[in-house]
């Protein structure tokens, strides 16, 4: 990657900031409160851990304010954008070049080596083709992934193609990394080494982190702040001691 810092936000800015932010689904007669008024507020630079239950709503919340969903009352504003706000082309946009988003699924293209698919973002932002052949390069090699760069997904242990899903998610330098369970198909210790290197660029690039979880111990692991949801609800917002005090001592070091 390039030495250009990604944000230069200080961290007391506010990344994200949703207000009684609701996405309700009708399902026949029912109706399906997946996210009920949730208000929230993520500094830039902060690394959030979203946790709650299977169905209460955190990929929901994620896919807003990922701008992939769009809300059906309230708002939600990244970056000063006001997402409810903009257009169907300012929304493609701001996920291309504010959002990098990482899944449990890692989504990689099967036909495209893994050069090709980090590449893509830079082919959607119209970066030529000798610069973005540099950058996936650098990129690959960031996530220690320089020797299969012309490997395709299915080559790849689980592990490496979430590496290559995340160095495709940073290529264009994000403000924003969401990742929705980016650890859910890894074993413990590819898990533990994926959210070592999120949390590397977290730290250097001071990219704002969003991750959704199921697993406690890993959110009091990394993040410094746990949000829990239930029933489409905020529930609980409160800070992580552990990750916090181990930033301190990290930050002491080299
Ligand atoms: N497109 C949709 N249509 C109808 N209901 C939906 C839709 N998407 C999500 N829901 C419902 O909204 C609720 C929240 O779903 P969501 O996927 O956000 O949960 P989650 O917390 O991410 O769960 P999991 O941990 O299982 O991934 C669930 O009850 C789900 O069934
Ligand atoms: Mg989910």
């Amino acid at each position: 990657m390039t030495t250009a810092p990604a944000v230069s936000a200080a961290r007391d800015t506010v990344a994200i900031r949703s207000q009684n932010l609701c996405r309700h689904y009708r399902m026949g007669e029912t109706l399906i409160r997946a996210v009920d008024g949730v208000s929230l507020e993520v500094r830039a630079g902060e690394f959030v851990a979203l946790l709650g239950s299977s169905g209460s709503g955190k990929s929901s919340v994620l896919n807003l304010i990922a701008g992939l969903d769009r809300p059906t009352s309230g708002s939600v504003v990244v970056q000063e954008r006001d997402l409810a706000q903009l257009s169907r082309e300012e929304l493609a946009k701001y996920r291309l070049h504010v959002v990098g988003m990482v899944f449990q699924s890692f989504n990689l293209i099967p036909s495209m080596t893994l050069q090709e698919n980090v590449e893509l973002p830079l082919r959607f932002a119209e970066v030529d083709r000798s610069r973005r052949q540099t950058l996936a390069r650098d990129a690959l090699e960031r996530v220690g992934l320089r020797a299969r760069m012309e490997h395709r997904p299915s080559e790849l242990s689980g592990g490496e193609q979430q590496r290559a899903a995340l160095a495709r998610a940073l290529i264009n330098r994000p403000q924003l990394l969401l990742a929705d369970e980016p650890t859910g198909n890894l074993d413990s210790h590819t898990g533990t080494e994926i959210l070592d290197m999120v949390r590397e660029f977290n730290r250097e690039l001071g990219m704002t982190v969003v991750m959704v979880t199921h697993e406690r111990a890993l959110a009091e692991r990394y993040a410094e702040r746990m949000i829990f949801l239930a029933d489409g609800k905020l529930i609980d917002d409160r800070p992580n001691a552990a990750a916090a005090l181990d930033l301190r001592a990290e930050g002491g070091e080299s």
